[in-house]
């Protein structure tokens, strides 16, 4: 059975200390535990898949604990699973919220590093409408899954995060839609010679100039508590942030918005504009609980959302 929206990416056991403040170098402080499913890739599969979205998921797991349950609760969400095993642990991250619902996070790539393209069934990403991918598995596969996808015509998505050395430019011409978020475009505009160290001091105008500089079709930019900026070649637009809702975790916000508009591009017919709305709205939610893969939304809160603000989700 074939998907519309395919996710390739990392599962990690997220492993998450809350605390008063981030401790300094040299600190000890006393927090406390919790620990749950999450990674971006996966994260993203079960913001598309509770935002409406017939999903697949292609991962790495470790044969270990961690793994086991990762599979358990990624098929308890509906997700088709295409899960390759590998002699590695399992991918997991140490996470830090601080009071403000501010994050630190370290991550163990573990099997995610793995992940190879005999371990993606070619025509699952043939055969869907949105393919998305990050940055917590390997780059050589991420290229080697856009290019499947380019000869079949279905819509890429990137998400360069976290962004690593290892980052190679090329993949962009196989990239329709790249959302990355205010840290990750500056490493990518940084990369090009410019400067730019802060977006928030940019007029709309010069960051859609920015984002032009890039010869990718959508660019979607996730600002945080200032909502999102879309940047295509017939114009731009910001879509601002959700008022009121109060923020217990930002851990997963961004893969709340990449799932949530990977979901809204195949159920408002690939209109980037009304997708990026869904997708705000599901990162605005998302925070409002804690956890990552656990935290996102479902359709029917969206909806209720977006019709609270006066944007009724439709195409
Ligand atoms: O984006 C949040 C995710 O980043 C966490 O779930 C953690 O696993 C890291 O991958």
């Amino acid at each position: 059975m074939h998907s519309p929206i395919v996710v390739v990416g990392s599962f990690n056991q997220d492993l998450t200390w809350t605390c008063p403040e981030f401790p300094a170098p040299g600190e000890t402080i006393v927090g406390r535990f919790q620990t749950g499913p999450g990674g971006k890739g996966a994260n993203q599969a079960v913001a598309a898949a509770r935002a409406g979205g017939a999903t697949a998921f292609v991962g790495a797991l470790g044969a270990d604990g961690f793994g086991r349950e990762a599979e358990t609760f990624l098929r308890s969400e509906g997700i088709a699973l295409h899960l390759a095993r590998k002699k590695l642990p399992t991918g997991n991250a140490a996470i830090l919220v601080n009071r403000r619902g501010e994050n630190q996070i370290i991550i163990a790539l573990g099997a995610n590093a793995a992940l190879a393209p005999r371990d993606v069934p070619a025509a699952l990403v043939r055969h869907a409408r949105v393919v998305v991918c990050q940055h917590e598995t390997n780059l050589a596969l991420n290229a080697h899954v856009f290019r499947t996808a380019r000869r079949a015509g279905v819509t890429t998505v990137l998400n360069p995060a976290p962004m690593r050395a290892d980052f190679d430019d090329q993949i962009l011409d196989l990239t329709d839609v790249l959302v990355p978020n205010e840290t990750e475009f500056v490493a990518l505009v940084n990369r090009r010679g410019f400067t730019e160290k802060k977006l928030s001091t940019l007029a709309d105008h010069d960051l859609h100039e920015l984002c032009r500089s890039f010869d990718v079709p959508t660019i979607i930019l996730t600002l945080g508590a200032r909502g999102c900026f879309v940047s295509q070649s017939r114009g731009h637009l910001s879509i601002p942030a959700h008022p009121g809702l109060k923020v217990v975790d930002t851990t997963g916000a961004g893969d709340a918005f990449v799932g949530g508009f990977a979901a809204g591009l195949v159920r408002f017919d690939g209109n980037i504009a009304a997708a990026a709305r869904y997708g705000n709205a599901a990162a605005g939610l998302s925070v409002t609980k804690f956890g990552t893969a656990p935290s996102m939304p479902a359709r029917r809160d969206i909806d209720r959302l977006l019709k609270r603000a006066g944007r009724p989700a439709s195409a």
